[in-house]
């Protein structure tokens, strides 16, 4: 039987210090009870109690003999040491490099109870069998996936995670692609190469360490990683992202959205220095195309912008369509600093570089008007 043992956590401010969580977050922790029994992970350092009072009234008495730590981020990890202060004789199983992890966290890797497991490795539990898969860089490079060949669950870490509470009813897909994007959408090949390992094997229910436990349509969740995974678009669309000073680029963009809407194409609008960019870059994500608008700024462009665009490489930004717009009243080189930071995308295509001075003209209003029907 496995059992459900994680918290809801609602006071959280920021996630990881900087992703707004309106509907709060989960993290996920589970018992395997058996003839042995696992404890799957840890949870916050502020749930100690609850998580353990959840652990305890699933026991019914009995004492768990493992506690298998698939990934060793303090999210999941910081109550090991107060497991093992509670459970001496329990034994921690994971991987060579989460022990390393625990010795920098806890100033010990907990020897002599400890199991290093490796790569399809299995843990015996009785009718449960867990069977360990390598996960690096999704997203630590310590990181394992199991897989309970007896019921057929995939429990894959962060893989498959959510923003939001599991008290709280909402739609999958775009919380999910913000938490993916964010968190672990840097390394996608990562992704990919797990997701291939894990094709093999028959999975029922995928149980992440946040957000809901999957367990019904899987093909829809593990087609949208493939995507994301592989940095291809899930549908045709147009992220615009851009920064105004005195509301003269914002001109620009008001324009583009409106003929967008004349010609009924998909299309979502951020303003960077208000609007969220973890959401934003999860729209990159989403869509085909992207359409940049800034200011040329202290001979560079708007900082808002250029955090941004970083933002885009760091996290692999690929095979997007892109657009720039460029502002400037008296030396215009936003464009020209845009292209080179992005010098190092792999397949953008560059559709089209307008250039505002000041105001919008008649020629940029044809542009833009060109650049609609383009997208
Ligand atoms: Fe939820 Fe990478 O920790």
């Amino acid at each position: 039987m496995i059992e459900y043992i994680g918290v809801n956590d609602h006071k959280i401010d920021l996630f990881e210090g900087q992703y707004k969580v309106k509907n709060g977050m989960s993290y996920n922790s589970y018992v395997i009870i058996d003839e042995k029994i696992a404890v799957l992970d840890t949870v916050d350092r502020n749930f100690s109690n609850e998580w353990l009072v959840n652990l305890e009234s699933k026991l019914d008495g009995r004492i768990p003999d493992y506690l298998v730590i698939h990934h060793m981020e303090p999210d999941h990890s910081a109550n090991i040491k107060i497991f093992m202060d509670k459970y001496p004789n329990a034994c921690i199983v994971s991987s060579v490099g989460a022990f390393n992890m625990m010795k920098n966290l806890f100033k010990t890797d907990f020897s002599p109870n400890k199991l290093v497991v490796k790569e399809n490795d299995v843990l015996d539990l009785g009718n449960h069998k867990l069977i360990f898969i390598s996960a690096p860089l999704v997203h630590w490079p310590e990181v394992m996936f199991s897989y309970d060949s007896y019921e057929k669950v995939l429990f894959s870490a962060d893989g498959f995670g959510k923003f939001g509470a599991l008290d709280v009813e909402e739609e999958w897909d775009n919380e999910a692609r913000r938490y993916y994007s964010g968190i672990v959408g840097k390394f996608g090949k990562n992704v990919l190469n797990v997701l291939k390992k894990a094709s093999s094997l028959e999975i029922k229910k995928i149980y992440p360490l946040h957000g809901p436990l999957l367990e019904d349509n899987l093909s829809h969740y593990i087609s949208l990683y493939e995507k994301w995974a592989s940095y291809q678009p899930e549908e045709e669309g147009v992220v615009i992202c851009y920064t105004s000073v005195y509301g003269n680029t914002k001109n620009a963009v008001e324009l583009l959205k409106d003929k967008l809407n004349e010609l009924n194409k998909k299309y979502e609008l951020f303003d960077l220095s208000r609007d969220d960019s973890s959401e934003a870059l999860s729209t990159v994500f989403k869509y085909d195309k992207v359409v940049l608008a800034t200011t040329t700024y202290n001979g560079t462009i708007f900082p808002a912008m250029k955090e941004f665009i970083d933002l885009l490489v760091e996290h692999n930004f690929q095979n997007r369509k892109v657009a720039l717009i460029e502002n400037g009243m008296w030396a215009p080189t936003a464009n020209k600093v845009m292209t080179s930071l992005l010098e190092g995308c792999a397949n953008l295509d560059i559709i089209s570089n307008i250039t505002i001075k000041g105001s919008l003209d008649e020629a940029n209003e044809k542009d833009i008007i060109d650049l609609a029907n383009n997208l």
